[in-house]
């Protein structure tokens, strides 16, 4: 858990508005410093603003971890202006609200697997698959192993964990593999960029095309019937999440990198082109509403360290207005664009120039309309606290 969020004497001056700070390219540029975070921070501090931060990062930090490298990265001297505020791109996975089970078993990607295993374990998670525990077990799963040896033997993974007991056979019948231990996943999970693309497709294009999600067989639908309910992703292969759609984010490189969206984009890809269909998934962080929702609910109850859907209530301070902070049109800007609370809260999108969006010409507009563009996230602040007079 995070530490204790919102201090009493912290709540109060600016009621009824609040900050939802992005993070990459707002606060920070990878490793650089984007000077005046520093003091957007202590602004909001000093009015007591509501704020919280919403980022697309995560897979291989939990929550906790994240906020530690924001305050290293933005050069805070007080952590009490992070600590519980951070919401990540997979932390509304921690609420089951979506339909996800935690005694289903999760094959989840990410830059680390270890890493993402200990935060899906930390959601309540407790049968966690990543591409090293596959490795492990399937010697001939993937031909480019990346830990085999001229001689053709492998080294082992030592964190690698084992949930089953043996590979599904091929020639299956149901009630063999009903009564097995075999390996079965319920979800994938794109949980960030993926340490390794190539793999990584290899991995979930099997699990798509697999007899209900045991790894190994083939489901019997073969995919290229003309009928309109035929095929895979419709007969109980593992459904897919994507914990965000971000083609591009804002590191200390100068030219826009590619993030998890480019790798959906590129699995996309090979799957119509194996399959001849559309592949089907559903996303969190921004600017999915399930993201929003999330954060609206901390931004309401002050606090982002349990998460909302746990304990039922929504209660908390009601808010008119929050500020949107951010440098990605498509998923800061059109994400609060979007997003209509029941309870008539309007979110207003600022956009910064200091990250991924900047005007390549004078006037030049982003695809999706903030309510203004600032230089950076200090004027934001600023111009923010002039609308609320
Ligand atoms: O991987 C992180 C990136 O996609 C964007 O992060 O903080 O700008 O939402 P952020
Ligand atoms: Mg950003």
């Amino acid at each position: 858990p995070q530490a204790a969020p919102f201090s009493e004497q912290a709540k109060g001056l600016a009621d009824g508005f609040g900050f939802l700070f992005d993070c990459d390219g707002v606060l920070y540029a990878g490793n650089h410093k984007i000077d005046s975070a520093k003091a957007a921070l202590s602004l909001c501090r000093h009015q007591r603003a509501r704020y919280l931060f919403l980022t697309n990062g995560g897979g291989n930090t939990t929550e906790d971890q994240k906020a530690a490298s924001l305050v290293k990265k933005v050069g805070l001297d007080d952590q009490e202006l992070v600590h519980g505020r951070v919401i990540q791109s997979h932390t509304p996975l921690s609420t089951f609200k979506e339909g996800v089970k935690r005694d289903e078993a999760i094959y989840i990607t990410s830059l680390d697997p270890g890493r993402a295993r200990d935060i899906a374990h930390a959601y309540g998670f407790n049968k966690v698959v990543t591409a090293d525990d596959i490795l492990e077990q399937y010697e001939h799963i993937y031909p480019f192993h990346p830990k085999r040896f001229a001689n053709g033997s492998v080294e082992p993974f030592p964190d690698s964990a084992r949930i089953w007991r043996g590979r599904a056979p091929m020639k299956y019948d149901e009630a063999e593999l009903k009564g097995g231990n075999y390996l079965k996943i319920d979800h994938v999970f794109v949980f960030n960029d993926p340490r390794d693309w190539s793999l990584e497709t290899q991995i979930i294009y099997d699990l798509l095309i697999s007899h209900k999600g045991y790894l190994g067989t083939m489901s019997r639908q073969n995919g290229n019937s003309a009928l309109e309910n035929d095929g895979w992703q419709q007969d109980g292969q593992p459904t897919v999440w994507v914990s965000n759609l971000d083609l591009l984010w804002k590191t200390e490189h100068p030219i826009n990198r590619f993030g998890t969206g480019a790798f959906v984009h590129a699995f996309r890809g090979v799957w119509h082109e194996a399959t001849g269909r559309e592949l089907q998934f559903k996303y969190m962080g921004k600017p999915s509403q399930i993201t929003y929702e999330y954060a609206h609910e901390c931004l309401l109850r002050e606090d982002a360290s349990s998460s909302p859907g746990q304990n039922g209530a929504v209660a908390g301070r009601p808010l008119r207005r929050v500020y949107m902070i951010g440098d990605n049109p498509e998923s800061d800007v059109r994400g609060a664009l979007e997003f209509k609370p029941e309870d008539g809260t309007e979110y207003v999108p600022i956009l910064v120039k200091t990250g991924v969006w900047h005007e390549t010409e004078p006037g030049a507009q982003p695809r999706w309309q903030p309510a203004v563009i600032v230089d950076d996230v200090l004027d934001a602040v600023v111009w923010a606290m002039r609308e609320e007079g």
